[in-house]
């Protein structure tokens, strides 16, 4: 579920009008629905209730400031991957204890970054790396707790560009060549070996694929728990969630808008196929789902530039552009474009949806039915919320777009749209040139 809708003709968030938004903060702008945020980090919570379970907000879907402290005041660690996401953990006055820190190419400074910051775990993705942890760990006199990422080699079903759990990705180790580099991990001195992790992928929209790999995974870890007395285990992120009617479904129970039998994953089945499989283990089980927590909470407002009448094709031009949004041109992937201001009046209008970047992929949709709007109308990008700003970038020396969250009928700005002098704030004219 999510909390956009329209109430009369116009699209709120919550009990927000959007174009409110937009009129005070300007576009391109995100805004996210922290109710729609609190209820999905509940749901999933509820749906494995039978688990003793530790959430990790996967920070990389959306690491914004106010959203981080929103995971925190309701119990969540994070899912770290760089220095710079331990930082934001702590500007946030998160909980890093409760926080696990992954990623194929940990620097010696992130990892002591993480052992001062008391992490929870690292999750280690090869030999070399163990060798670098325990020792950066020896210089500090502490012992770094570790899981080892496990490789399942399972086809996770997703988009090739998504996909970790295959064995011809960087990640983690080969299950058959593991259970070596536990007994490796066990004899370094400044090591303490912890828990387990799998990932296998992101926007899974099966639950097919996660019990494949975790059915692979419990002998194993049964033996850890037995040999390594290992006390938790992680079983990744990845959920999907839905892209296509987006906004029809918030309105209805959004999963229930797959077409029959496709089985669209939910927390509920995701928690009822895998509560059985992980209970009998005994152990902590992690969670570090990022999409799933924030998708469908965030919208991408943009102000319509232009209608461009072309010879075969119209292009409704935006003030968004794949620096703002890199996800279709990066993927292919879909995302709902609905109007601020609806009128069933209007003319249906075919347009490709693009931005004002310089290239061909700045393409938000090709061939996109809406009804018909023109120069300064508003639009809104749905499911934006994860790995949206997230991976914004500047581009055609285009500025960060804005951030708004909003609760109830309240909202705020929680970070400005960049300006142009922080952009050149680090850059300078060399003596040679003057
Ligand atoms: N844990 C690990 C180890 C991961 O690598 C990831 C995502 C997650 C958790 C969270 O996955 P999620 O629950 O969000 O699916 N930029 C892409 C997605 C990249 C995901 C990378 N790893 C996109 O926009 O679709």
């Amino acid at each position: 579920m999510h909390h956009f809708r329209y109430s009369g003709h116009d699209l709120h968030c919550e009990s927000v009008d959007l174009a409110a938004v937009a009129r005070l903060y300007g576009t391109p702008t995100y805004v996210y629905s922290a109710t729609t945020i609190t209820e999905n980090y509940q749901r999933l919570q509820r749906s494995l209730s039978g688990l003793d379970l530790q959430v990790c907000y996967a920070m990389k879907a959306n690491g914004n400031l106010a959203l981080l402290r929103l995971f925190s005041n309701l119990g969540a660690g994070f899912d770290l991957v760089s220095g710079g996401e331990i930082r934001r953990v702590v500007a946030a006055g998160g909980n890093l204890r409760k926080s696990v820190f992954a990623g194929v190419g940990k620097s010696e400074a992130e990892i002591k970054l993480a052992l001062e910051n008391q992490v929870f775990a690292f999750h280690v993705e090869s030999e070399p790396e163990l060798a670098r942890i325990n020792h950066v760990a020896g210089t500090l006199g502490v012992k770094a707790p570790i899981a080892i990422r496990v490789n399942p080699d399972v086809d996770a079903q997703t988009h090739a560009k998504i996909t970790t759990g295959k064995s011809d990705n960087k990640f983690g180790i080969p299950l058959r060549q593991a259970g070596a580099a536990y007994e490796a991990a066990a004899k370094l001195k400044n090591i303490e070996v912890k828990g387990v992790q799998i990932h296998i992928g992101s926007q899974l929209t099966s639950v097919a694929p996660f019990v494949e790999a975790v059915k692979k995974l419990v002998p194993f870890v049964a033996d850890l728990k037995a040999n390594h007395g290992i006390s938790y285990f992680s079983i990744g992120g990845g959920m999907g969630i839905v892209y296509r009617d987006a906004l029809a479904s918030g309105e209805q129970a959004w999963w229930s808008n797959q077409p029959a039998g496709q089985g669209m994953i939910t927390p509920e089945s995701y928690g009822e196929a895998l509560t059985p499989l992980l209970a009998p283990l005994g152990l902590k089980i992690l969670l570090e789902h990022g999409r799933f927590m924030v998708g469908n909470a965030g919208v991408l407002l943009t102000r319509v530039e232009h209608l461009k009448r072309g010879a075969s094709k119209n292009f409704l031009i935006v003030d968004a552009a794949m620096n703002d949004l890199v996800r279709p041109a990066m993927y292919d992937s879909y995302h709902e474009i609905v109007p601020l201001h609806r009128d069933s009046s209007r003319r249906a209008l075919v347009a490709d949806i693009v931005g004002p970047v310089c290239e061909s992929t700045d393409c938000f949709a090709k061939d996109r039915q809406l009804q018909e709007v023109g120069e300064g109308e508003l639009l809104a990008f749905m499911s934006a919320g994860a790995y949206g700003y997230a991976m914004a970038n500047r581009y055609n020396a285009r500025l960060m777009p804005a951030e708004v969250v909003v609760r109830g009928s309240s909202f705020e700005l929680v970070n400005a749209r960049e300006t142009f002098e922080q952009t050149i704030a680090n850059e300078k004219i060399p003596a040679f040139l003057k």
